[in-house]
């Protein structure tokens, strides 16, 4: 195929300069052969420039787009269709372009639930989502949808209430005397231990539990204290990073109908990190 008739896919963001998805998009692209059909660019649109960004996209033909901060809510009065997960949790982070009819999608969900997965059957197991931030959002209702047995626990318990009466779970404040020796899971959907505050964990290490799986959302850095405090104690780990990649991976999934390459994303991302974090 002629590189004039390739489908661009691309990442629209404020800022987008740091963002892996490129490289990621790309070398996926290459390692199942479809470079040649299709190529993955990041522009920076600004807030107020959204709609004529998606505009754009319509009258460009552009294929896929992946949607991050500050657009995830603004992009869902800006497509045809909003897929239900997406609608419930409120925030689109995909948009697909079937023929100029745009679709969003959400796949920050399976960016939690995929990893989880491959580790456990999710339905009936007891997890923990720390936050009730966007990123709990999509956690929690990827997880209710695998018939997860979900506690929100928030700092501001007020906020973590309402999301567990939208999502219809239970919820409780996060605080040191909060027990969570029942739970199967725990995952970290707060912004705690992310750098520069890197000595930061949302859990006292005596809260965890040896076999426990431990599932830290924040993948800079790549060990966050969190993490180390689960090894010591004896859980199992999921590294922040294996939810971009899964999140990634959906997304490459929808733009090419193809499986996406795990390997080759994680090798390329973490090969960048290692460099830049
Ligand atoms: P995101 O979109 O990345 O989820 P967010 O919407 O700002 O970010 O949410 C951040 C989450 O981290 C919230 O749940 C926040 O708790 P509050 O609702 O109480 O603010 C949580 N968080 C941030 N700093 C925290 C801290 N020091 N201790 C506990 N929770 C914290």
């Amino acid at each position: 195929m002629s590189t004039s008739s390739r489908k661009i896919c691309m990442l629209i963001g404020d800022p987008v300069t740091q963002s892996l998805s490129p490289a990621m998009h790309n070398a996926a692209y290459q390692a199942v052969g479809l470079d040649e059909e299709f190529v993955y660019i990041a522009a920076c649109v600004k807030a107020t420039d959204l709609p004529t960004a998606l505009s754009g996209v319509r009258a460009l033909g552009i294929k896929g787009v992946s949607c991050t901060i500050p657009h995830k809510q603004a992009v869902i009065d800006l497509v045809d269709e909003v897929d239900s997960l997406a609608a419930s949790i409120g925030a689109v982070n995909t948009v697909v372009n079937d023929n100029g009819f745009l679709k969003g999608y959400n796949t920050d969900c399976a960016g939690v639930v995929a990893p989880l997965q491959r580790r456990l059957d999710l339905k009936g197991k007891s997890i923990t989502v720390l936050g009730a931030g966007g990123a709990a959002r999509a956690a929690v209702f990827g997880l209710i949808k695998e018939e997860a047995d979900v506690l929100i626990a928030n700092r501001t318990a007020a906020k973590g209430e309402k999301l567990a009466e939208e999502a219809g779970c239970r919820s409780a404040a996060l605080t040191a005397e909060l027990n969570l020796a029942d739970f199967e899971v725990i995952v970290n959907a707060t912004s705690v231990g992310m750098f520069p505050k890197i000595e930061e964990s949302p859990l006292q290490i005596e809260t965890l539990r040896p076999g426990q799986i431990v599932f830290d959302l924040v993948y800079n850095p790549y060990e966050t204290k969190l993490i180390r405090d689960s090894k010591m104690k004896g859980c199992a780990v999921i590294h922040g990073l294996e939810m971009f990649i899964a999140q990634g991976a959906e997304q490459f999934r929808l733009f090419t109908g193809e499986s996406a390459p795990l390997d080759v994303m994680q090798e390329v991302v973490q090969s960048i990190l290692v460099k830049t974090l």
